[in-house]
């Protein structure tokens, strides 16, 4: 039966798994461990490697790495001999590559992730970082060629070091003994790991709903900070959890408290194995270590030098490519929920926002859309096509959009009667994932039975595109996508429908339960069922959080996988996969793509195969037009694809709260177009929770409020306060626009994030390492939201210590900010703290409209905000906002210094709108004001704020212009 299996193997995924017949009579030669496996489970033995053969080139070198002693076959069967190759990429980036010479191990495919061209100039001598090596045992370390002396930025030199106690799995593991860090390069397992300065601050390597915050958890004392886990996963945000997507790239901001300063660098392990990455610090160590743990693949590492951390993030996205340029009117406010039940539902909606005032620029369908819950139909019924068609016209009229949900499943015809195109064609063109014996793989999600679309089938992209194609055809005139339930998630295990009786399952009936209880804060002796929160004319919010903790499944313990050989469906070394063994809830690992692949490799990519797919298949169906797609699993490279939100997250105070890291960490992974699902996704949400999440979001790049089906309903119109404040966010965030969109324009060019940890700006200030309760959009722009309920004040760090004037948003009066430390700012219910960095200058809209469309129409203001010597610097990018490849553009620079402030202005596109108004902030009483030369009349001056406000300025944004002041 064994050999069967594998022979089946060998001819499914000869380029995956090799030789496996040679594997396999290895592992059969394997002395017993007693445990029934034939591996011994114990890295500790592991003999390392040693280098030979090497040869210098002008871009770097290359060397070979033969075992240093007897394989010790811990989790797999060593590989003797490994290639490395150095590439000193750019001035910047240096690549390290350790792979098996006969190029047996999973390497990701360029048609995947395309990697950067081989150098043409040489950096050997001259890049910012520097390859070191030791040849027995072989052991690598990276430095930085202006600091040579000091610790390495990544170390491998670590198989001396004490072993840190791993806590077993569950109570009846104890496999402790696997502790050690030689370094291991196996056919199913691979280990490394480096040193790292004691408790130094280590940022990303999610997706993650991380309990330390942004900042991770290195460990103290022979202690385990961070276990992450890589293996996609469709669950409802968990905390120190796997979950949907898998980014193996960290920044470390590095800080010397000798000299008072930081720089920061970054490594990417560009695989897509399952893994487990461990930030730890040993027993009685003078150093922390980051280990990799990987059931597959080989060692693809990419070094960034920064020095800054935007620096590295950009590096970053140099290799795996920028973002895609987002439509401006992707900025709106969307609006989502799951039981939306029909068209009416919908258009009630639109009606009540517009009534309410508070903006709205895209209407979503979750999958109450669908006929049978299958992709690509509508509801006959409830969302009969030509209503579907007329409604979104309806919108279009009106310069609003419609975004309908794409689930990743595809159902199975149940009976020969049964009429489903997207799924028979798919059969016809051989283009769903198989099970290993060839016959398709039948999972079960909404619809029913199921099959998964194979993204390395040559017609998928063709079946995919059509499918889209048809549904918009039908009526449902979609201007972007939201990808869903792509980790893939199914509700069974292993191919649950192959051989069953498709008539048997039909389409999932339990999904309309109603959410019962009451919301987080809920005081229901006080407020009555209504819910009306205010009582006797006075607000009665408050109320203390528990924080949710959420309890650890148990999971197998390491080295469950007892099977003799390859098992793809049980690796012998088991991460920590949340919900235990890698095929639940999730297509299993020995599902089978074309051309040889299996789950267990590339499981971590299905997301962006798909996003890549739907980007193409959107611009083929809306040609010269910039996609708009949101999905839930990602992986490096899936923003040049997509955005993401931050999936099922809950109606509670916390989440408020690490809304805040998950968009910071998308911001390193290069998908900036990120958002969490505003007032929270499960369970009820209320009026104070919800009038918070609304103004937070506001200022997260991608704003969408979505709830649960069942779920109090929680559309902004449905407190006042919460409309009031919705309101006034919005404004802010339109006005901004231009921002925004200079900051879009940035990432998509240069890689550059859009949202920063405020210690991105301020690297030499400690006391930010650690803060994730506030952000910067851009380098100007502050934002201290409440994350407390019952709050009328907020707590924030004004960073700069005193040396920067940060002024309020809405009034414009510089803050009295404590240096260092925290100031205490008001911040009553629908007032969300914003402020403004000085020495900037933000290109604005003057008056925000109900749509992007109406807004990007109007006049455009400047708000410049001088520093205490007087200056201040800005720029701004111009464009359509839609066009695909972007058209023309233009770039905008505004330089304010001693009472004089330029504009100038490049690039070929023409700005129709004037700049209206100008406001300079930070100005002693002016007697006179010119632009271009010409006395200005009917300026105004505030002596509070000091501020020169010039409302008629109505000059061109296509030429230079100059204010002056004196
Ligand atoms: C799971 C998604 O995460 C959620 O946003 C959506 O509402 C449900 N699927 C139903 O489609």
């Amino acid at each position: 039966m064994f050999s069967l299996l594998l022979g089946v193997l060998y001819i499914l995924t000869p380029t995956v798994w090799g030789d496996i017949s040679q594997r396999a009579s290895l592992a059969n030669n394997l002395a017993s461990n007693g445990s029934g496996s034939p591996y011994s489970m114990n890295v500790t033995d592991c003999p390392g490697y040693t280098l030979g053969s090497l040869q210098e080139s002008d871009t770097g070198l290359t060397a070979h790495l033969t075992l240093a002693g007897p394989a010790c076959n811990a989790f797999g069967l060593d590989i003797s001999d490994l290639t490395i190759e150095v590439t000193y990429q750019s001035q910047s980036t240096l690549h390290v590559k350790v792979y098996d010479t006969a190029n047996q191990q999973f390497t990701i495919p360029e048609s995947v992730i395309e990697r950067p061209a081989a150098p043409t100039t040489s950096y050997a001598g001259n890049s910012d970082l520097i390859f070191n090596y030791d040849t027995t045992p072989f052991a690598f370390w990276i430095t930085r060629r202006s600091d040579p002396g000091a610790m390495p930025l990544f170390d491998t030199r670590t198989s001396s070091l004490p072993p840190t106690p791993i806590p077993p799995f569950n109570a009846s593991d104890a496999s402790t003994a696997f502790d050690g860090f030689p370094l291991v390069f196996e056919d199913q397992y691979l280990q490394v790991a480096s040193a790292l300065p004691y408790g130094t601050n280590i940022y990303g390597l999610g997706e993650v709903v991380a309990s330390s915050g942004f900042r991770r958890d290195i460990g103290t004392n022979g202690g385990v900070g961070t276990i992450q886990t890589h293996w996609s996963l469709g669950v409802s945000d968990p905390i120190d959890q796997n979950l949907y997507g898998s980014h193996p790239i960290y920044i470390e901001h590095r800080y010397n408290s000798t000299t008072g300063k930081a720089s920061a660098s970054g490594v990417l392990l560009l695989s897509s194995a399952g893994s487990d990455i461990f930030l730890q610090t040993p027993p009685n160590s003078k150093v922390s270590l980051i280990e990799y743990r990987m059931i597959g693949g080989i060692l693809d590492f990419y070094f960034f030098s920064g020095p800054s951390d935007a620096e590295v993030i950009a590096q970053y996205g140099s290799v795996i490519g920028y973002p895609m340029w987002q439509p401006a009117w992707g900025f709106g406010f969307h609006l989502c929920r799951w039981g939306y039940h029909n068209i009416s539902d919908d258009r009630e909606n639109v009606a009540q926002m517009r009534a309410a005032g508070i903006p709205l620029e895209v209407q979503w369908n979750d999958i109450d859309l669908y006929h049978a819950y299958r992709d690509f139909t509508t509801d006959p019924v409830s969302f009969p096509g030509d209503e579907v068609r007329e409604f979104i016209q309806e919108l279009a009229a009106n310069h609003q959009h419609y975004i309908p949900i794409v689930d990743a499943a595809i159902a199975v015809t149940r009976n020969s009667t049964d009429v489903y195109d997207p799924f028979t064609r798919g059969v016809e063109e051989d283009v769903w994932i198989k099970n290993p014996d060839g016959s398709l793989y039948i999972a079960e999600v909404w619809p029913g039975y199921t099959v998964f679309p194979d993204w390395f089938s040559e017609n998928m992209l063709s079946v995919w595109t059509d499918s889209l194609k048809n549904w918009s055809d039908m009526g449902v005139e979609f201007s972007g996508i939201w990808l869903d339930m792509n980790e893939p998630s199914t509700f069974c295990s292993y191919s649950c429908g192959t051989g069953a009786n498709f008539s048997s399952v039909g389409p999932l009936t339990d999904v309309s339960s109603v959410v019962i209880g009451y919301p987080e804060c809920y005081n229901e002796t006080l407020w009555g069922p209504s819910g009306n929160m205010t009582v006797n004319g006075t607000s009665t919010y408050s109320c203390a959080t528990n924080s949710t903790t959420m309890t650890m499944i148990e999971k197998r313990g390491v080295g469950a996988g007892s099977e003799e050989g390859v098992d793809l469906n049980n690796p012998p070394y088991a991460i920590h996969n949340a919900v235990g063994s890698l095929n639940q809830h999730s297509l299993a690992s020995n599902a089978t793509y074309s051309g040889g692949y299996v789950d267990l490799d590339v499981h971590n990519m299905f997301g962006l195969m798909e996003e890549k797919a739907t980007h193409l298949a959107i611009q083929s169906i809306l040609p010269e037009k910039r996609p708009f797609l949101i999905s839930r699993s990602t992986f490096p490279s899936a923003g040049k694809w997509t955005g993401h939100w931050l999936g099922d997250n809950f109606s509670k105070w916390q989440y408020l709260y690490l809304n805040i890291q998950g968009v910071l960490q998308f911001q390193i992974y290069q998908i900036p177009m990120v958002g969490a699902d505003t007032c929270g996704f499960n369970g009820n949400t209320d009026e104070e929770l919800c009038n918070r999440w609304m103004q937070l979001s506001a200022f997260t790049p991608f704003y969408r409020n979505h709830n649960t089906n069942g779920a109090l309903p929680q559309e902004p119109y449905r407190w006042d306060s919460v409309a009031n404040a919705s309101r006034i966010a919005i404004a802010a965030r339109y006005a901004m626009l231009p921002y925004w969109y200079t900051l879009f324009a940035n990432s998509s060019m240069a890689g550059i994030p859009p949202v920063r940890a405020l210690f991105y700006e301020f690297p030499d200030e400690p006391e930010l390492f650690n803060v994730d309760k506030q952000w910067l959009v851009g380098s100007d722009i502050l934002v201290t939201p409440v994350l407390t309920p019952g709050a009328s004040t907020v707590e924030g760090i004004l960073p700069g210590r005193g040396s920067v004037i940060w002024r309020d948003w809405y009034t414009h009066a510089a803050v009295n900010a404590t240096s260092g430390g925290n100031t205490i700012l008001d911040a009553p219910i629908s007032h969300i703290n914003v402020h403004i960095r000085d020495n900037s200058a933000l290109l604005l809209h003057q008056e925000p409209g109900y749509t992007i469309y109406e807004t990007r129409e109007g006049a455009y203001s400047l708000l410049v905000s001088l520093n205490a010597a007087g200056t201040a610097f800005g720029t701004a990018y111009v464009d359509d906002g839609i066009s695909f490849p972007p058209g023309p553009s233009r770039s905008l620079t505004f330089q304010a210094a001693e009472g004089t402030l330029k504009i100038d202005s490049n690039g070929e596109y023409e700005i129709v709108q004037i700049l209206e108004t100008i406001t300079v902030l930070g100005v002693q009483k002016p007697t006179q004001v010119a632009i271009q030369g010409s006395p200005v009349e009917g300026w105004t001056y505030k002596e509070a704020t000091e501020e020169l406000v010039v409302s008629n300025a109505s000059v061109g944004l296509n030429g230079q212009t100059i204010l002056v002041w004196r």
